[in-house]
């Protein structure tokens, strides 16, 4: 086909000019055409990341699953909630949330964890723990902690582990307080600025009781190295759940294994 041919009939004017002389009905014709141009539904939100600190390495993720993941997930998981538990397995006043473990053999639960290895590109690790889901109602919270461990913990076969590094992704985010707080980290002196600058704007801010505090935004969360180079615990990386006031706040954690 000579070019100039495949550029009239590529032409959308002239197919609908050839399209009105041929049809016998080109009301209904254009009607079809143009149901045919009416746009797909809205692409699911596409995840960027912003660097919060480097030292330790804190990454803001947005949209980091999508509205209908985060429905998926919390409808699988709402049978699944029981209190949570601290490190020792016992219940404590410290971490008064439900969680619930999601099973890993759903497929909306392995595509995540599949763009949790994808986030991590060359970071050196032996995989994920099973993705946990964590609830606040009024007043419940969880206090300054950290997620590794000073004695490493066990995985099911048995090896040794710590955790590497942690994502926590919001899910559910109609409530007020609720808030992530890391009051060990060092806020980049220009923090003001390049918050407002960069889309962070009432997700993360400066805490006037240190360090900085995230805020529940459904889909999206943070990531943060949890081990030093030489594979011992970052104090910095010390957090809490701050109580919720009102509404529900649910959270996932993806937590990123180093055998030791
Ligand atoms: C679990 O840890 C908590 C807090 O450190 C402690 O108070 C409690 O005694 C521990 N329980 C067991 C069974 O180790
Ligand atoms: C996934 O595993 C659970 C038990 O762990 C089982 O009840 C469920 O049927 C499984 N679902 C699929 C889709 O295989
Ligand atoms: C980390 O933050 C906690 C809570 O604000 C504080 O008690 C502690 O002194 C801080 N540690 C360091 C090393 O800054």
């Amino acid at each position: 086909m000579l070019p100039s041919t495949k550029f009239i009939l590529g032409s959308s004017l002239s197919i609908l000019t050839i399209g009105l002389l041929l049809s016998t009905s080109p009301q209904s014709w254009i009607t079809t055409s143009l149901q045919n141009l009416r746009p797909s539904p809205p692409p699911e939100p596409i995840l960027s990341t912003q660097i919060l600190t480097t030292d330790p390495l804190l990454l803001y993720m947005h949209n980091f699953i999508s509205p209908s993941e985060a429905t998926h997930l919390l409808t699988l998981g709402a049978p699944l909630f029981t209190r949570s538990l601290i490190k020792n397995g016992t219940v404590s006043p410290s971490r008064t949330s439900d969680s619930c473990v999601l099973p890993g053999n759903d497929t909306v639960v392995s595509r995540i964890k599949r763009r949790a290895e994808h986030f991590m590109g060359s970071l050196a690790h032996d995989g994920l723990e099973a993705i946990q889901l964590v609830r606040y109602t009024p007043g419940q919270k969880v206090n300054l902690h950290y997620d590794w461990a000073r004695e490493p913990k066990q995985d099911r076969r048995g090896r040794a582990y710590n955790r590497l590094a942690s994502f926590f992704v919001y899910l559910q985010d109609e409530c007020t307080g609720g808030e992530t707080w890391f009051p060990n980290v060092t806020v980049a002196k220009k923090f003001g600025e390049s918050v407002s600058a960069g889309g962070l704007q009432g997700k993360v801010r400066e805490d006037g009781a240190g360090g900085m505090s995230v805020s529940p935004s459904a889909g999206s969360g943070v990531f943060w190295m949890n081990l030093r180079e030489d594979g011992r615990g970052d104090a910095r990386t010390l957090h809490a759940g701050l109580p919720v006031g009102e509404g529900v706040k649910v959270g996932m954690n993806i937590w990123v294994k180093k055998l030791v």
